[in-house]
């Protein structure tokens, strides 16, 4: 089966086509067109500005990823494409876009879950991934832990009360003038460095519920680069910068994974999930891989490339998912909730 895969939740504009195989997805062609240049002068998304910006990209995208694969509209078996949670201006793009061309082709039209995408890239790593399974999913707008009992049915543990983990890496790198978005550069200046500066500490909830909250560590890095003078300015070669951003890394690992031994022995989980664009941290992916291992849990993490928003993550949900009765009857949706 192909699958042309389309997601334009936030920044990215990208469609992929994936070939789907008895052994799992396989990626024929990838096209994705950045915004960086556009939000990075605002240290993050301006909605409108992405809006526009997809509306020009989203032609480029979609003719990209079908000559890079040699793959005539007419070959498709499916159209996927993300319906939500997400920008509504952004994702109203291809979701009409995608419409528009299913229905001209009659091309079967998959409507799917930002979330599921995400859940969806750990099949390229791992297809035939045993569950029940544990899935975080970390992004700039998501820190949710979910159990998920397959591909497709997730069941919340726990979230954030506040801000996504990538906001933490975002505001970090804003707050020390290194571009966005923050993550990556975050991430290379933390291997850089020769030591940690000190460690964070980890908030107290006093009704006692699980749960993460990242806007206090903001307000700390905040703190601390305050209390040194022309920290925020002294740039991506500084020890002091690079030592921050380390710590920052390793908190912020920590953090994440702090539940899972608990959560895996509860839910009886036999995997671990690990996707979203914070899923390309270092210090993350190698803290999952030691924890994986201690808890004999089959660990899924995707290639980073298919870790951040992309077409290919929603071609590989959109497969296992129906297509949808009347397209015309549906819109993209903000807010979309996950029905489990
Ligand atoms: O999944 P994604 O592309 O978009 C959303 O759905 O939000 O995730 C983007 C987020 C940004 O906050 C970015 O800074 C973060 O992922 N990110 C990282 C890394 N690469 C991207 N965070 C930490 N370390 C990284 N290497
Ligand atoms: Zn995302």
């Amino acid at each position: 089966m192909y699958v042309l895969g389309l997601e334009s939740s936030c920044d990215d504009c990208s469609a992929a086509v994936v070939e789907e195989t008895p052994s799992g997805p396989v990626l024929l062609s990838m096209a994705k067109q950045s915004q960086d240049h556009l939000h990075g002068p605002y240290g993050g998304v301006v909605p409108e500005l992405a809006a526009r910006e997809h509306l020009l990209q989203v032609r480029n995208v979609i003719q990209e990823a079908l000559a890079k694969a040699d793959m005539p509209l007419r070959r498709l078996d499916r159209i996927a494409v993300t319906q939500g949670p997400g920008l509504v201006g952004s994702l109203l793009t291809l979701f009409s876009a995608s419409k528009a061309i299913a229905w001209r082709e009659g091309i079967p039209w998959v409507p799917v879950h930002h979330l599921l995408g995400h859940l969806g890239a750990a099949r390229f790593a791992v297809p035939d991934l045993p569950f029940p399974a544990l899935a975080l999913l970390v992004s700039g707008g998501h820190t949710h832990l979910y159990r998920a009992a397959d591909w497709t049915h997730l069941e919340l543990i726990q979230k954030t009360r506040d801000d996504a983990a990538g906001e933490a890496f975002d505001k970090t790198a804003r707050m020390l003038n290194l571009g966005y978005p923050g993550g990556p550069v975050v991430d290379t200046l933390a291997r850089r460095a020769e030591r940690a500066a000190a460690p964070f500490s980890a908030p107290k909830f006093r009704d006692g519920k699980a749960s993460w909250s990242f806007s206090g560590l903001k307000t700390a890095v905040k703190l601390r680069i305050a209390g040194e003078p022309g920290l925020d300015a002294a740039g991506p070669e500084d020890p002091r910068v690079q030592a921050l951003c380390r710590s920052l890394n390793e908190t912020v690992a920590a953090w994440l994974l702090k539940p899972i031994p608990a959560v895996a022995g509860e839910t009886g989980a036999r995997s671990l999930i690990i996707s979203g664009g914070v899923a390309c941290n270092s210090e993350l992916r190698s803290q999952a891989r030691i924890l994986a291992d201690r808890l004999h849990l089959r660990l899924a993490v995707p290639e980073p490339r298919f870790c951040t928003d992309n077409g290919a993550m929603i071609a590989s949900a959109g497969v296992l998912l129906p297509p949808a009765a009347d397209p015309w009857s549906m819109n993209a949706d903000s807010n979309l909730a996950l029905v489990g």
